[in-house]
């Protein structure tokens, strides 16, 4: 492969640097105006009425919407599948009834942004009022066990198994952890541009991180058929979850074009996305463990608690614990209440995240209870079967990632005993964890043409949310078939092409690269077959096998100067171009899916991994952690990061390992700074803008070193790629939590890890 897993640049980057990439709110058709929402200052109640008077007499305004006269949507079934992300959007001014700080009770569209601000900002509101649900620790009582998680899979495995094993084990722990409310803030704030021809075609300009299933639930609530909306997303500044699902805005803008007849262009501001696009929920978990006097654990019982509101999301916490350490029972639980908060929703690795730093500080707290060093207790408990399923792993790598993480961190350096090593008044400390995701792949169609002058076309509607699709592609076509770089040209982000999957689940590389290398493999062996049947080639006559391929043509093996360039085989052959589409689906051992079918009648969203009931697919990968923390202030910094990581054939070694290093970064904000807090008397969140609500920033950030193990994961797919856009962050904060403990002595089980629960720790 000439360009397969080589560092390329993006061939997206020059346009991003220069501005020449247009995302979705840089559009700006004729007689566009502009939507602003206008959100409830109350959690819990209804709304009585609206005085608009003022606003009605500011410049520029053209109209309010509210429950009382916005359009009528199609109700919510969530029985009926409109995409990837279910029935997880929320239809705004249906009703009066107000379920959270922030929810959308209106939209006033002007003829400009500001105009439209101001008026909103003159509209009084009154409502009824009833107490806000937003402590969960107050709200768990009423909490329920619900039977699956929000993808589907059990939420309630083995209950009540563990009690006996966990009460006969010789040695045993059980502790409490917490971690909290985390809100989104992507690069590009959300933005949706809405546009209507008539009553019956609707095009959207969004950010999202899935046009196909975008298109095909904004066509569910407005009662049209999916051909009947086109979603446009060429270039999205992150998405990591907050992007995926229907939010409220999308149907806003699209509602308002069409009362307006005109284009509507709502942009979120960050206040907004505090409270309007989903959140990564707090949550108690509890871990208890059993083991024998050598170390090798009996039971896993993890139990969380957490909420939802509105939709049918909850945190699936438990999810890497049916993945990890070899143990008789594993009983994993979840235990949800509601809370009038904006809907919990996906946010980069959305259950493994949060549920990772409670197992993985407890293997670390009992592997100390036991004397052992930690890194040598996971390896005893290691797995290479899946406790839950019995399968065996598609790739079982773990322990290779251990060993290259211990080896290049130095952890043979770290003492057992914490509070061993100074540097001037900061405590030095290491810690680890593990770190799991699942490896899914979808189905996905795609449409390749070769054009008469030698250079290829890659359609399907998937979309880059900023890390590295458009190249991947064009590195996966460009090999299979033969041709330099330059000379593909890959169409995404556009829900007219070939139906593609969703960029969440850390899917669509697993997806998107087997399926542009068996569809382009099919194109070029269709055009061989054209050659050597044509009498008129210096081919004609040979076989398939004695015929080599590279650099736009095919040329006999042992006579490399003999050959046929594609051009000369399309120009005689009286073609324009040749164009093959076809869907890939995931199959079991090398997959291949039907060929050939016309592209719109291809389906979209089959079961991920469905033929394939031999294999636990899952990546894997080791964290390493050096932290200083100061005696004096109680403040924690990160001062070295090991990453090792088992995710099969990598398919651009820079773009994934900024994916890599990505993560690692988010969880270091999971781990010493996110959290939002909620005012107890008004249920807004405290922290609203990134003035407040914290990430990292460079100074914040160390060296990262990361380490890719690279076996091809065939069971998967023929390429062998596993998704690496979630792995990254998993366990990052219970190596740093683990760190903490090993240069302290002192154990926090309560994220972030900010300096209040630090500062005069005993010395
Ligand atoms: Mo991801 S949280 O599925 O974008």
């Amino acid at each position: 492969m000439a360009l397969i897993g080589k560092p390329i640049d993006r061939i997206d980057g020059r346009l991003k640097i220069t501005g020449a990439a247009k995302y979705s709110a840089e559009f700006k058709p004729d007689n566009m105006v502009y939507g602003y929402p206008l959100r409830s200052t109350v959690a819990n109640g209804t709304v009585n009425d609206f005085n608009i008077e003022a606003a009605e007499r500011c410049p520029g305004f053209i109209t309010f919407l509210s429950y009382k006269n916005a359009p009528k949507l199609r109700p919510i079934d969530p029985a009926v599948k409109t995409g990837g992300t279910q029935a997880d959007f929320i239809p705004p001014l249906q009703e009066n009834r107000v379920n959270y700080f922030g929810q959308y009770i209106g939209i006033v569209v002007a003829e400009t942004y500001e105009q439209a601000r101001a008026a909103v900002n003159l509209i009084t509101v009154s409502y009824t009022q009833a107490a806000p649900a937003i402590n969960l620790k107050r709200e768990l009582p009423k909490g329920t066990f619900p039977q699956d998680t929000s993808t589907g899979t059990p939420a309630q495995l083995n209950s009540g198994k563990a009690a006996p094993v966990l009460a006969a084990a010789p040695v045993k722990f059980e502790q409490v952890y917490q971690t909290s409310n985390e809100n989104h803030h992507p690069m590009e704030t959300h933005a949706t541009l809405a546009l209507w021809e008539g009553t019956d075609r609707l095009t959207l300009y969004d950010s999202t991180q899935a046009v196909t299933s975008l298109q095909r639930s904004t066509a569910y609530l407005f009662y049209l058929k999916p051909e009947q909306v086109q979603v446009m997303a060429y270039y999205i500044g992150g998405g990591f979850g907050s992007k995926g699902p229907q939010w409220g805005h999308i149907t806003l803008a699209a509602m308002a074009a069409k009362v307006v007849n005109r284009p509507v262009k709502l942009v979120l501001t960050r206040q907004m996305m505090q409270t309007n696009t989903g959140r990564r929920p707090q949550s108690i978990q509890t871990i208890s463990l059993g083991a024998d006097q050598a170390g090798n654990l009996t039971a896993i019982r993890h139990h969380s608690d957490s909420y939802k509101n509105l939709t049918t999301y909850f945190e699936n916490t438990g999810s890497q614990t049916e993945v990890l350490y070899k143990a008789p029972v594993h009983e994993i639980t979840h235990r949800v209440t509601s809370l009038n908060v904006g809907p919990p929703s996906y946010m980069r690795a959305p259950g493994e995240e949060p549920g990772t730093f409670p197992l993985e500080s407890a293997v670390d707290e009992l592997a100390y209870q036991l004397g052992k060093d930690p890194l040598a207790f996971r390896v005893l408990n290691h797995t290479a079967t899946e406790p839950i399923s019995k399968l065996p792993f598609s790739g079982d790598n773990l322990l290779e990632c251990y060993a290259i993480g211990a080896e290049r961190f130095g952890w043979s350096r770290r003492s057992l005993q914490p509070r061993q090593q100074r540097n001037g008044r900061y405590w030095v400390g290491y810690g680890m964890a593990t770190a799991t995701y699942p490896a899914l792949r979808n189905s996905t169609a795609i449409k390749i043409q070769l054009l008469a002058d030698g250079s290829a076309k890659v359609m399907s509607a998937v979309q880059d949310i900023g890390t590295g699709t458009y190249t991947i592609m064009a590195q996966t076509a460009g090999d299979a078939l033969g041709l330099p770089i330059e000379k593909i040209t890959i169409l995404i982000g556009d829900s007219s092409l070939p139906p593609g999957a969703a960029s969440a689940g850390s899917r669509l590389t697993a997806t998107i690269t087997p399926a542009v290398f068996e569809t382009g493999v099919q194109l070029r062996t269709q055009l061989l077959d054209t050659a050597l049947a044509d009498k008129r080639s210096p081919l004609s006559g040979r076989k398939p096998d004695e015929v080599a391929f590279g650099d736009g043509r095919f040329f006999l093996r042992d006579t490399p100067s003999v050959g046929d360039t594609y051009v000369d085989i399309l120009r005689r052959s009286n073609q324009p171009m040749l164009e093959v589409c076809a869907l890939s689906m995931p199959a079991s051992g090398p997959g291949q899916g039907p060929a050939g079918s016309a592209c719109p009648q291809i389906p979209y969203g089959l079961e991920e991994n469905s033929n394939d009931k031999k294999y636990s697919f899952h990546s894997f990968g080791a964290q390493f952690a050096e932290v200083w923390v100061d005696e004096d202030l109680g403040t924690v910094r990160v001062k070295r990061f090991v990453s090792v990581m088992d995710i099969g054939q990598l398919m651009n070694e820079k773009t994934i390992r900024s994916q890599i290093i990505g993560g690692i970064i988010y969880g270091i904000g999971s781990a010493l700074m996110e959290k939002t807090e909620y005012d107890e008397r008004y249920a807004n969140p405290v922290e609203r803008t990134l003035a407040d609500y914290h990430v990292p920033v460079h100074l914040d950030i160390p060296a990262i070193d990361v380490q890719f193990i690279g076996k091809p994961d065939y069971h998967l797919s023929p390429l062998g790629a596993r998704g690496g856009g979630e792995i990254g962050t998993v366990g990052v904060t219970a190596a740093i939590a683990n760190a903490v403990f090993n240069a302290t002595g002192q154990r926090i089980r309560e994220l972030p890890l900010t300096p209040d629960k630090l500062v005069g720790f005993p010395s």
